[in-house]
């Protein structure tokens, strides 16, 4: 279990109320900003994420015009993940979006000093119950390394079944990895005994 650790950045976010988009039991999900780049900046620079999410150390204005031009796109919707106290504590997105054929992806990273206390879970919870009950997605899929073994249980929880693997698909520090595909589909949703966002 990760150690509660409430930094100054937190403190100072925490005083901004956000209005959230999309309320579930123990998280809500608001709308991510231009001005969240600071934030989103210090996230990506975490050699954790950096290391599972392929993720190119980028300048603070490169994010910051990343965020500007993902909010223009119209097949994707990112949010701040917020637990009762107002902290964003991690980045939640479906993106992808192919209307036509029902499908999308969903990425979702945790800011270090929040993982371990199962945010990750009620946020991926939260966005597939949007994905399938706002919006008309059939299928919802999600990569991961192979040894991101947090990462494979809170698909796993969510319901995602792990459909195959995608040899040497990543390159980092020399060496090629491994990604494990998952998808959930909507019928598998429809039969998860669990309630939905919209019942908190
Ligand atoms: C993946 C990530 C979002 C998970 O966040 P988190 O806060 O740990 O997630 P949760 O607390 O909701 O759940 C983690 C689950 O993984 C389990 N877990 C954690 N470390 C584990 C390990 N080494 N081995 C097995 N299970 C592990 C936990 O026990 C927990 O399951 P439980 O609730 O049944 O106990 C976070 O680690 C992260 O941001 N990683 C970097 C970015 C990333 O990898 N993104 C994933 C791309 S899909």
């Amino acid at each position: 279990m990760t150690e509660d650790i409430r930094t100054a950045d937190d403190e100072q976010n925490a005083e901004v109320e956000r209005e959230l988009a999309w309320r579930a039991k123990s998280v809500g999900l608001a709308v991510l900003d231009v001005d969240d780049a600071e934030l989103m900046h210090s996230w990506r620079s975490d050699p954790v994420v950096a290391h599972h999410m392929g993720i190119w150390p980028r300048s603070l204005t490169a994010v910051r015009e990343r965020i500007e031009r993902d909010i223009e796109d119209d097949d994707r919707d990112d949010f701040l993940i917020l637990p009762h106290d107002g902290t964003p504590v991690g980045h939640v997105a479906l993106t992808g979006q192919n209307i036509v054929n029902g499908t999308a992806q969903v990425e979702l990273m945790l800011a270090a000093q929040h993982r371990g206390y199962g945010h990750a879970t009620a946020a991926l919870d939260a966005l597939v119950d949007l994905a399938f009950g706002e919006l008309p997605m059939y299928r919802v899929t999600a990569e991961t390394h192979t040894d991101n073994a947090p990462a494979l249980a809170v698909l796993a929880k969510s319901g995602f079944t792990r459909e195959g693997i995608s040899r040497a698909a990543c390159l980092h520090r020399g060496r090629r990895h491994d990604l494990a595909v998952f998808s959930l589909l909507r019928p598998e949703w429809e039969e998860l005994d669990r309630p939905r966002a919209w019942d908190a």
